[in-house]
């Protein structure tokens, strides 16, 4: 599936790297550098693509009109950022049409394979899933392929609105004595399959990850940076946070 045979030479790449030079083109950069971006990016647009589905019916579930054209902004935001990857992924000579229409997104993240059952389960998932997708891509915007860092960037912005929604509605629910117990159930349910996102600690991908620049920190750091903020604003809500080391 990947196209090999780039001339680029591991020395030349690395020195451009090392010196803060953003990658351009393919001709720059070697098989194996390709091939964990490639990773990276499908995962991203089959996440995206996913995540935007998951959101659709949830315009009809609502339970306000104003609600109705934040899930609908929500998903136009989603959708943008998937064919932002894809037409990056289609310049780099893969097929996507194949992503999408044959192979059904299966690159994507687990935790987007289940179904959002509730109003309940809706806002959590877009509390504690939006924010790990900010914090991950908070690497890859700093990452040394120039394309795609730059997309990332911009992605980003939209991301943090997202997670304002989520933190808005998480807040509510919780302060309602009718609700307190659903949404508590709610983060039960998401924690363990959106902490799984983030991946095991000082393993051997990441740290080719990191040499290449795609990455800049371990998983577990990741992992951290975004539980320190969603434990305080939990707690802040009455809500009690799970321990950290509760993964799927
Ligand atoms: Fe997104
Ligand atoms: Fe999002």
């Amino acid at each position: 599936m990947v196209p090999k045979g780039s001339t680029a030479t591991e020395n030349t790449m690395m020195d451009k790297i090392q010196a803060g030079i953003k990658l351009e083109s393919a001709d720059e950069i070697t098989d194996e550098y390709k091939e964990h971006l490639l990773t990276l990016m499908i995962a991203q647009a089959d996440s995206e693509l996913a995540g935007a589905y998951g959101y659709v019916p949830w315009i009809e579930g609502a339970p306000t009109i104003a609600e109705k054209l934040a899930m609908a902004n929500i998903v136009k935001d989603e959708c943008r950022h998937a064919k932002a990857i894809y037409d990056l992924l289609a310049k780099l000579g893969i097929n996507v049409n194949k992503l999408v229409f044959e192979d059904k997104m299966k690159n994507r993240m687990k935790v987007f394979y289940e179904p959002i059952r509730t109003w309940a389960d809706l806002v959590m998932f877009n509390f504690l899933m939006d924010r790990a997708a900010g914090h991950q891509l908070h690497d890859a915007a700093e990452c040394s392929w120039g394309p795609w860092s730059r997309i990332m960037t911009e992605i980003e912005k939209e991301e943090l609105m997202h997670v304002k929604h989520g933190e808005t509605w998480v807040s509510k629910l919780a302060k309602d004595p009718e609700q307190k117990a659903n949404i508590q159930k709610a983060l039960d349910f998401w924690f363990p399959k959106v902490n799984k996102v983030f991946g095991k600690g000082g393993t051997q991908s990441n740290q080719r990850y990191r040499h290449f620049k795609l990455k800049q920190r371990d998983n577990q750091e990741v992992r951290v940076s975004w539980y320190d903020e969603i434990k305080p604003l939990l707690e802040s809500y009455g809500l009690k946070a799970p321990d950290i080391n509760v993964v799927e």
